[in-house]
Formats: structure tokens, sequence, C-alpha cells
């Protein structure tokens, strides 16, 4: 099925001057730009975006990281979006991301791993609409 999915350059990536890098891999992987803007959060709306981690040990430290400068939401449009962004960005931890990943390329750890992406449809219809409304999503 078509499906969207929300990708967010995090602010390490956007530190690196990775920004154009990142949006031209998905582009050459068939997904279609949808949205897209760059923002810098606090540290109350990154706490609400990763409201599903609150109980995690690292929530705190990942809505610091989240919030310490700008990053750059995307919506993303393609057959089977969801689960072909995940295998495009690689694993969560950069050292177990594979060869070719955007995650190897550009994360450093676990925390800085350059991109976040929507890994459910549940979650996709949570995070699409936290950064967009609907007149800043552009059918194509
Ligand atoms: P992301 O896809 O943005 O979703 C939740 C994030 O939590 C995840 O990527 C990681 O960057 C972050 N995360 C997961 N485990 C840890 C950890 N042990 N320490 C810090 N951050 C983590």
């Amino acid at each position: 099925a078509v499906e969207r999915t929300l990708v967010i350059i995090k602010p390490d990536a956007v530190k690196k001057n990775a920004v154009g890098d990142i949006i031209r891999i998905f582009q050459e992987n068939d997904l279609k730009l949808l949205a897209i803007k760059m923002v810098h959060l606090t540290k109350e709306q990154a706490k609400k975006f990763y409201i599903v981690h609150k109980d995690r040990p690292f929530y705190d430290e990942l809505t610091d990281f989240m919030s310490s400068g700008p990053c750059v939401p995307m919506v993303l449009e393609g057959e089977n979006a969801i689960a072909r962004v995940r295998e495009i960005i690689g694993a969560t931890d950069p050292a177990k991301a594979a060869e070719g990943t955007i995650r190897k390329k550009y994360g450093t750890d676990v925390g800085r791993n350059a991109v976040h992406a929507s890994d459910s449809p549940e979650s996709a219809a949570y995070e699409i609409p936290f950064f967009f409304n609907q007149l800043e999503i552009h059918e194509q």
C-alpha cells in the first residue's frame, strides 16, 4: 500500500551539512517529498514528540539533544514507505547499521544517529500532524 512516513533529519546531521545528501537519498529511492521545514524544537515540544519513550532511561538525554539545534522534519510518501525508509536509514545504533545506510554514513552513536523515521502506521499518524497541517502537505 502507498504509505506516508515522518522523517526528521536530527540536529547532528543538520550541523554536518548532510541535509541535501539525505533528501537526495530518499528521492533516489522513489520516495516523494510531500512536506519539509526546518524547526528548532523546545525541550517541551521534543518531550511531546517522543512521549512514547517517556519511561525510558534515555528520555531526558534524547529530548535534550532533539532540542539542541534546528532539525528538518519531512513527510515522505511511497509504496511500503514506512518499512522502506527504515531500511534506508539503517539500525538505530550507527555502529550496527548496514553499509550504505544513512545512519552508517552520518550517525555518531545511538543518541546522535542522524535521522528519525516513523516505526509504524500508528506512529506516522501521530508524528505527521505533529509537524505539518493539511495546507503544508502537498499531494503529488
Ligand atoms: P529515534 O528513531 O529518533 O527514536 C527514539 C530515539 O531514542 C532513537 O532514535 C535513538 O536516537 C534514541 N535512543 C535509543 N536508545 C538510546 C540510548 N540508549 N541512549 C540515548 N538515546 C537512545
